[in-house]
């Protein structure tokens, strides 16, 4: 009898996470809400009469319900670099005119839209989470594991033939419909205000409850596979498909750029059409595709050498001054705040 309710449950749970998978990741549901829900429902109930099938990649346990006293620190085993800027084309040419000279040939690059978020580290071992962190100052962060499960599109089992140890990095941000839907709420119930998506992504990840977390509109895209070279990945387009494979949602619209002319069209590209975009982007990382590069180009104390990032101009609007107002401080200070019409 216990067998066949183990069985069931084995079944469930991989109906369940492949139906999470063609929602949150691929956005591409193939049931409706109601027979998910049915799912998820037996699945409760099952594993309320037998606690002992519980376990901690079952979807149901992504929230936990324990607030921790503080976020753990953690050494990150391979530095989470940052990335050099760019402001215009030319300086993007400059970097890749270096960089020609650098190897004595001319890489392929993947362009991808930089995700204005936070950067998250995640470790599996034998295709389970185990840890997830943000960046910190680059060699030490916060062990935010207890939150991070509880976002949908991070798969808390790998799917597929998964080896032993992956390690891979991204970016938790917040849609902006999702972000701007939040703010109204906030502000109808009191509550202060996020400032920006980024802000208020950075703010749900580093809660203690992760209760709390869960119940903010999170996302991730992963950019980076650590170990892809241990695993014998040549390039980083094929990292990307294979973090794909492994049940990830990675940056979508990774473009292989066959020489520089490429990497500038999309540079152009998506300057014009980043408003089109439901997550908060910043501008452009382009990578050199071939790892067989990167010893030659190696890294600054901050950034590697064979990346860089090309920030979008910020966005200039007119608008009107509508009225001035003059708050008083605590001490008598008088700061004058002008009131705009918003654009
Ligand atoms: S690659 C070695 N790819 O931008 C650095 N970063 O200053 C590898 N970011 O800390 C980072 N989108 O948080 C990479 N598609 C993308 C990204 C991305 C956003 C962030 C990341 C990093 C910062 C660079």
């Amino acid at each position: 009898m216990t067998d066949k309710i183990k069985e069931e449950i084995e079944k469930l749970r991989k109906e369940i996470n492949y139906h999470n998978y063609r929602y949150y990741v691929l956005d591409d549901p193939v049931i409706t809400d109601h027979e998910y829900d049915m799912m998820m429902k037996r699945l409760v109930e099952l594993e309320r009469r037998y606690p002992q099938y519980i376990t901690s990649t079952s979807p149901t346990q992504r929230v936990g319900t324990t607030p921790q006293s503080e976020l753990r620190k953690v050494t990150h085993e391979v530095p989470m670099m940052s990335l050099d800027d760019c402001f215009s084309l030319e300086e993007l040419e400059e970097f890749h005119s270096r960089l020609v000279r650098n190897i004595g040939k001319e890489p392929t690059y993947v362009a991808e839209h930089k995700i204005d978020g936070l950067a998250v580290d995640l470790i599996y071992r034998d295709g389970k989470l185990v840890q997830a962190s943000t960046r910190g100052d680059g060699i030490v962060g916060e062990d935010v594991t207890a939150n991070v499960r509880t976002i949908k599109s991070v798969p808390l089992e790998l799917m597929g033939n998964y080896p032993p140890s992956v390690e891979v990095r991204g970016e938790v941000y917040m849609p902006i419909s999702s972000f701007l839907k939040m703010n109204r709420r906030r502000e109808e119930e009191g509550l202060p205000l996020f400032a920006n998506p980024r802000n208020a992504a950075a703010g749900s990840l580093r809660q203690l409850d992760p209760r709390v977390t869960a119940s903010r509109p999170l996302d991730c895209f992963v950019y980076m596979l650590v170990n892809a070279e241990s695993l014998g990945i040549p390039t980083h387009m094929d990292a990307l498909n294979y973090m794909k494979e492994l049940g990830f949602k990675t940056i979508w619209n990774a473009k292989l750029c066959k020489d520089f002319e490429d990497v500038k069209n999309y540079c152009k590209e998506w300057e014009s059409k980043k408003s089109e975009l439901d997550y908060p982007v910043d501008g452009v990382v382009i990578k050199v595709n071939e790892f067989e590069f990167y010893p030659a180009l190696g890294a600054t104390s901050k950034s590697p050498r064979w990346a860089v990032a090309y920030k979008f101009p910020p966005e200039l609007a007119k608008t009107r001054v509508l009225d001035i107002e003059v708050n008083v401080g605590r001490t008598g200070v008088l700061t004058p705040v002008a009131i705009l019409e918003p654009v």
